[in-house]
């Protein structure tokens, strides 16, 4: 018996990345595990892949969690796949690097539909399916440590996690009498496609890697095993937090 049995968790943006491992992790501790994508391409087929080789189910829904009128359809899809769904974990994300005088619109757009409006609207869909139901439920964002922590250079992304932040804290207060806990896990740098440009470049990386207490990355299922641990029972007096996983970047400090 898994942390997850009988349960059934909904992961954006899992074709890929912190999503992959997510879902792999929750599928490990017997959750029914929707994955989530814009593309339906090779990497999602692997997700299900890794998903099913642990015994779990999985199924993989296609959609653009950015445009309102797809999350309903998306958690509409969920409930019909498995009957219910318990778990949503809001993890979908996107970043654009543009010093802020150069930001357009387009760009400032897309960063704040899919991290801040696409999670807004399908958790809106995620507590009316429990309201409709009467379940408790559990929320968890992937959020970072660029919620709290400036990045020059990413100003609409450090806007989106910020606002995740107070959607977040705000949640926990409004939800908490339905019995639906809300928290964020808010990673700091981790080896994912989304770092590719980083990781190929020595003289980027060596720096950060200074600047991180721990001196590495982290890995994907650094992320995923406190995602796991939020989602579940473990955690059922948590609500309304940020958990760092970070290797200690964010307050890292030294003096000569
Ligand atoms: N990797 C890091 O260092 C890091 C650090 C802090 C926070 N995060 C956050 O973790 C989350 C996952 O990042 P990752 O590193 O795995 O990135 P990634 O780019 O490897 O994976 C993101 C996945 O989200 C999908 N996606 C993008 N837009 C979508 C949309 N509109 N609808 C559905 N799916 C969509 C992509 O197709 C991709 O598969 C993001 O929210 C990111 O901001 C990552």
């Amino acid at each position: 018996m898994g942390k997850f049995s009988g349960k059934t968790a909904l992961i954006t943006g899992s074709g890929r990345g912190i999503g992959r491992a997510i879902a792999v992790k929750f599928a490990q501790e017997g959750a029914n595990v929707i994955v989530n994508d814009l593309h339906d391409d090779d990497n999602a087929k692997e997700t299900i892949n890794q998903v099913t080789a642990t015994g779990a189910k999985g199924v993989f829904l296609q959609a653009d969690i950015s445009k309102v009128e797809n999350v309903q359809a998306l958690m509409n899809q969920a409930v019909q796949a498995f009957g219910q769904v318990d778990i949503l974990i809001n993890n979908a994300g996107v970043e654009i690097h543009a010093p802020f005088w150069e930001v357009t619109e387009q760009q400032y757009d897309i960063v704040m539909n899919v991290n801040t409006k696409g999670m807004f609207f399908l958790t809106q869909a995620f507590v009316n399916h429990l309201r409709n139901t009467n379940r408790p439920g559990v929320i968890v964002n992937n959020s970072s440590v660029h919620e709290e922590l400036p990045f020059p250079n990413f100003t609409a992304y450090c806007a989106s996690k910020g606002a995740m932040q107070m959607i977040m804290r705000n949640l926990a207060v409004e939800l908490a009498p339905l019995n639906i806990r809300v928290n964020n896990v808010a990673p700091g740098a981790i080896r994912t496609p989304i770092n590719a440009d980083l990781l190929s470049k020595p003289e980027l990386l060596g720096p950060l890697q200074n600047n991180i207490s721990l001196h590495r990355l982290g890995e994907p299922e650094d992320v995923a095993n406190v995602m796991a641990f939020l989602a579940s029972d473990d955690a059922k007096y948590v609500t309304g937090s940020t958990y760092y996983v970070d290797g200690g970047l964010a307050y890292h400090y030294t003096e000569q």
